[in-house]
């Protein structure tokens, strides 16, 4: 069974599992479409978010190991990043994070909270990919050399948890999305979520497939960050899987990624459309939204559904993957 397979791998408990799935009535009635959240917003420390699931089983690695330092790296806003630091905390384990962008005159959102925790952060103004001039498999060896060389031997962790490791946490949201759905009825349901590293896409798409799941993902791309995105998603879910004794191979044409339409100018820059996603939610449901992930993937499936691109009439299960601290680093005068 699945769930034995995971329980193989040693894993630290960071959050409250499972999330809960609930209905958004009042954002359905306004669509005209059943529409549920995930929320993975809710666990873990620092306000939370998706990367707790990830760093549950990375950290329970980096503490076998006896790591004394752990390494991680992403943008100014980067949600894994500050998480990594928190679990890394509470693990009595040093956190370092690696920024390729100028240190900002004034720290904001995330790069708050990283203070607060003591975390190293090294401002690196150049390379790093991550302005889609490289594959996301060579931005992380390139980091890792940087690593080296700056901080010594340490645990180190791709960008976004990236790794089969890291990504087992979101087979084990396969899991419990899959149960819950079906308890729920619904059963076909569009899973829709945000894909910035494509690590928590990844750990769903090999979840349902080796679950035989008629649950069905689709993913909006937040960033163009990466070469060959859709490739980098498709050789990590193969090999979730041939780590979890059941090879499985998915092919990047198979990916179910919306590339560029809901990024807006760019990686880390609020979209019109996004901002306005999250004032729906917040004067809706009462839910914030993050404006960097969640808000241009929640405007996607939005769009999809007003435009009948999001199949017939399945019910839609946004994945809240978190992000809140986000919202305290942009003005309120980027709400259109
Ligand atoms: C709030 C939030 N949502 C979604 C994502 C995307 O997750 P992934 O990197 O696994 O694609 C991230 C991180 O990249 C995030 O911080």
């Amino acid at each position: 069974m699945l769930s034995q397979r995971l329980d193989a791998y040693p894993r630290l408990p960071l959050g409250d599992f499972p999330t809960p799935l609930q209905p958004l009535p009042r954002l359905s009635d306004w669509m005209g479409r059943p529409i549920y959240i995930k929320r993975d917003d809710l666990p873990g420390p620092t306000m939370g978010g998706n990367k707790v699931r990830k760093l549950e089983y990375l950290m329970a690695e980096a503490l076998s190991l006896g790591a004394r330092k752990v390494v991680t790296f992403g943008g100014l806003q980067s949600n894994h990043a500050r998480l990594t630091a928190a679990a890394a905390v509470q693990c009595g384990i040093e956190p370092h994070l690696f920024y390729f962008e100028r240190r900002p005159r004034q720290l904001s959102g995330n790069l708050v909270i990283n203070e607060l925790l003591g975390a190293k952060m090294h401002f690196i103004p150049f390379g790093g990919g991550g302005n889609a001039s490289m594959t996301l498999e060579k931005s992380i060896r390139l980091v890792r050399l940087v690593a080296r060389i700056v901080t010594g031997p340490h645990y180190f962790i791709p960008v976004g948890g990236h790794s089969w490791l890291g990504c087992l946490g979101y087979v084990r949201a396969a899991l419990e999305i899959d149960a819950q759905a079906r308890e729920m009825g619904l059963e076909r349901a569009w899973v829709v979520l945000a894909a910035g590293t494509g690590g928590t896409l990844a750990g769903l798409m090999a979840g349902f497939a080796l679950l035989n799941s008629p649950l069905q993902l689709l993913a909006l791309d937040v960033g163009k960050l990466w070469l060959a995105f859709p490739a980098s998603i498709a050789r990590l879910a193969g090999e979730i899987c041939a780590q979890l004794g059941t090879p499985r191979t998915f092919s990047a044409q198979n990916v179910p990624l919306i590339e560029g339409i809901y990024t807006g100018k760019r990686y880390g820059v609020p979209s019109p459309a996004g901002m306005a996603a999250v004032k729906l939610l917040a004067r809706t449901e009462g839910i914030l939204l993050d404006p960097i992930y969640t808000a241009k993937a929640c405007a996607g499936m939005l769009d999809l559904i007003k435009r009948g691109r999001l199949g017939g009439q399945e019910p839609v299960i946004f994945v809240h993957t978190g992000g809140l601290p986000g919202l305290f680093a942009f003005p309120t005068g980027f709400v259109p």
